[in-house]
């Protein structure tokens, strides 16, 4: 007797329809007509399968905080900045795990399994690190969590950020964390790459770095992060949050950078929901996007994974946990409208997201652990498009969450009685041959 048991389902590389037979928390057969009972029987006929979402850049110590202690009114950067330093001396860590805990029921309806949150470490004493080390631990037999030590206000500019940094690495926070280009001048913010990416070489522990958020086309501490992580051997145990500068580098030098990126291993997270909104605030026209240059990383082999950076915080008043809503920004943002790029950003919010947090490969194979994610759509493109319902959440065989379908009735003489939005869409395409074409 098996656990669970998916009928007919279509899986990301475009197999389908196919049954998937849970026992023990595990894969144990992925075939066509599998002749078995199941305690659970999910029917995901036209429903794609696919592995959970992963979300490799987050602030949960500041998430669902809107409105305390005021709103950001101009939807700007420094309002963010400003109000973030507002409300740090006012938080407790009862109030930052309630928030941090809301929001992880809110990631499990959304079939988002796997998140790394940067923290705070600059509040004393360390409220948003205490409370999300606990939270951790709460949440753990459903969603990995990875803790980034990230000395917001610089680690050379803000006194005490190396000691606070420390501390909360002793802690058991997870990666080392940073904001290079927020340091006073361009040679602190070098210097500060080298020392974290030391500590973490000297710890065993990955780096993930606020790495050139900005407008600033002399912003390239990407460039030492890239040296060091090289110098380092620190190879994918590194990843450059945000890096929009790269949008305003001139192409010869960006022809330079990507293949050491490339070189180094390191992994990128752009953050296409916040920076389309923060970035090019003080341009005129035109009005440059916030994000890395994300075909031409692909192109030679680096690692990109779409992050989500904020839900309903100082900095971003929207949001809700939903990494296709991630990706569907990416694709626009980009603009990356390609089949393949679409396929491509659909993985990037699964298996890329895996990558840049060092966890297993999720891909869905016999073997490997059942966590899956059922949606409303019946190949990645269309589940992006229509930001698919999650009609059930499986983590190692255990269903934590399931929704009804999204069916509108309708009321029109002559027409259909009931609307399935997927059914205004061509018929699936299962010959797409995913990565190889990129823009
Ligand atoms: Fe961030």
């Amino acid at each position: 007797m098996l656990d669970l048991l998916l009928r007919s389902a279509n899986l990301p590389d475009g197999r389908g329809p196919i049954d998937i037979a849970v026992k023990d928390g595990r894969i144990v057969k992925i075939s066509s007509g599998i002749k078995a009972d199941a305690n659970i029987v999910i029917d995901s006929t036209d429903r794609l399968v696919a592995p959970p979402f992963v979300d490799p850049h987050f602030h949960m110590d500041a998430t669902l905080s809107i409105g305390q202690p005021r709103l950001n009114e101009s939807g700007t950067l420094l309002e963010g900045i400003a109000l973030w330093g507002e409300l740090k001396p006012l938080l407790t860590s009862e109030a930052v795990m309630d928030r941090a805990l809301r929001y992880c029921d809110l990631a499990v309806t959304q079939g988002l399994l796997s998140i790394r949150s940067h923290v705070d470490v600059s509040t004393t004493p360390m409220v948003c690190v205490e409370a999300l080390l606990e939270v951790k631990k709460r949440v753990s037999s459903y969603i990995d969590l990875q803790l980034v030590a990230f000395p917001q206000d610089g680690l050379y500019r803000a006194a005490g950020a190396e000691k606070n940094l420390i501390r909360a690495l002793d802690m058991g926070v997870d990666v080392v964390g940073g904001i290079p280009h927020f340091e006073r001048t361009m040679e602190d913010g070098a210097r500060s790459v080298k020392r974290l990416c030391q500590i973490a070489a000297d710890r065993d522990l990955p780096v993930d770095l606020h790495c050139d958020e900005s407008d600033d086309p002399m912003s390239r501490h990407i460039e030492t992060l890239a040296a060091e992580t090289t110098r380092l051997g620190l190879g994918g145990r590194v990843v450059a949050s945000h890096a929009t500068a790269m949008h305003s580098y001139d192409n010869y030098y960006a022809t330079k950078l990507t293949p050491l990126i490339a070189e180094s291993g390191m992994h990128v997270v752009p953050n296409p929901l916040i920076n389309i909104t923060l970035q090019g605030r003080s341009d005129t026209y035109p009005r440059r996007r916030g994000l890395s240059r994300i075909p031409e990383l692909l192109a030679v082999g680096v690692n990109v994974a779409f992050g989500q950076d904020c839900t309903m915080d100082p900095w971003y008043s929207l949001g809700s946990a939903d990494m296709l809503e991630v990706a569907h920004m990416g694709i626009h943002a980009v603009p990356m409208t390609s089949r393949a790029a679409m396929a491509w950003a659909f993985d990037s919010v699964t298996l890329g997201g895996a990558a840049a947090m060092g966890l297993p490969d999720p891909t869905l194979r016999e073997g490997g652990p059942a966590s899956m994610v059922v949606l409303q759509a019946r190949d990645r493109i269309e589940a992006i498009r229509l930001r698919a319902t999650r009609l059930a959440v499986i983590r190692e065989g255990r269903v934590l969450s399931q929704a009804p379908p999204r069916r509108a009735v309708l009321s029109l003489k002559g027409r259909p009685s009931t609307l399935d939005p997927a059914d205004y869409a061509p018929p699936i395409e299962r010959s797409s041959q995913p990565n190889q074409e990129r823009t």
